[in-house]
C-alpha cells in the first residue's frame, strides 16, 4: 500500500502552552526523513499528534487517504507504527518477552509464520522466555521493533533510538532499520536530538526548535552552514 503523510500548518497547545507552531512536512512514500532537534524543541510532540494522541489547535494532517483536523481525539493508527522514547517496564513486571511480541499476533502463538521470521532475523529466539524488564537496553529495542513491525506498518515513527544504548548495539539496531526500510519501502519518520545519528538514508532532514521548523533539506547542507552547531543547539 502507497501512503504518504502531510502535515499542513499545525498547531499544537499543551496545558495552554504552545509546543509546535506552523509545522509543515511532506513525506512521500517510502521516504525516510530525520528530525532533528535539541532536547524540547518539540519532536516527541510531533510524532505524538501524527499517532492521534493530542488535539490539535490549527492545521491539518493527512496520512494515506485520511485527514484529521483540529477536532482531533485519541486514534490509534492502524497503518502507524510508533516506537515511543520511553517505554519502561519495572525489571519485576511479570511479562516476557514472548509476550510482548505475541501483543501484535491474533492468533494466541509464535508459531505464526512471520513472527518466526523476525525473531530470527532479529536473534531473539534466546530472550523469548525472559522476563521483558531483565533485558538490556538493545534487547529492548530490538524486541519493541520486532513487535511493532509484526503490524504490518506502512510508516515507522522512531523517536531517540539511540537512547538507552551503547555505541555498538545502536549501531546494530540502525542497521536493522536500513536493512527492513530498504525491504519494505516503509516511509520512516525518524528523531533524533544528535546530529551525527542522522542516517545517509534520510532523504530530507527538518530542524525543529522551540516548536518551529527552522531548516528542511539535505544532510550536507547542515555542515556546509557557518556555526551549524550553534544554529542547532544554542
Ligand atoms: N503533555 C504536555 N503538557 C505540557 N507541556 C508538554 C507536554 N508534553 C511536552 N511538553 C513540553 O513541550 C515541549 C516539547 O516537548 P517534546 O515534544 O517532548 O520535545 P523533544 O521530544 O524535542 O525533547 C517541552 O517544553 C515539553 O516540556
Ligand atoms: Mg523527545
Amino acid at each position: 500500500m502507497s501512503c504518504t503523510i502531510e502535515i499542513e500548518n499545525l498547531h499544537l497547545k499543551l496545558s495552554s502552552k504552545v509546543i509546535l507552531k506552523n509545522i509543515n512536512l511532506k513525506a512521500e512514500h517510502g521516504d525516510f526523513i530525520t528530525i532533528l532537534g535539541p532536547n524540547g524543541s518539540g519532536k516527541t510532540s510531533i510524532l505524538k499528534t501524527l499517532m492521534g494522541f493530542y488535539k490539535i489547535d490549527k492545521g491539518k494532517i493527512k496520512i494515506c487517504d485520511e485527514t484529521y483536523e483540529n477536532n482531533n481525539t485519541l486514534n490509534l493508527r492502524k497503518k502507524i507504527s510508533y516506537l515511543p522514547q520511553n517505554y519502561e517496564i519495572d525489571k519485576f513486571f511479570p511479562i516476557l518477552t514472548k509476550d510482548i511480541i505475541e501483543l501484535s499476533i491474533n492468533e494466541n502463538c509464535l508459531k505464526n509464520k512471520r513472527a518466526m521470521e523476525i525473531i530470527n532475523e532479529f536473534n531473539l529466539m534466546d530472550l523469548l522466555k525472559k522476563p521483558f524488564g531483565l533485558l538490556s537496553g538493545g534487547e529492548k529495542q530490538k524486541t519493541m521493533l520486532a513487535m511493532i513491525l509484526l503490524r504490518d506498518p506502512v510508516i515507522l515513527l522512531l523517536d531517540e533510538p539511540n537512547l538507552n544504548l551503547d555505541m555498538l548495539a545502536y549501531k546494530n539496531f540502525l542497521k536493522l532499520v536500513e536493512k527492513i526500510y530498504m525491504e519494505k519501502k516503509l516511509t520512516i519518520l525518524f528523531v533524533t536530538h544528535l546530529l551525527t545519528h542522522i542516517s545517509d538514508l534520510s532523504k530530507k532532514v527538518l530542524i525543529l526548535k522551540a516548536g518551529k521548523i527552522i531548516f528542511s533539506g539535505k544532510k550536507e547542507e547542515i555542515f556546509k552552514k557557518e556555526n551549524y552547531i550553534e544554529f542547532i543547539y544554542d
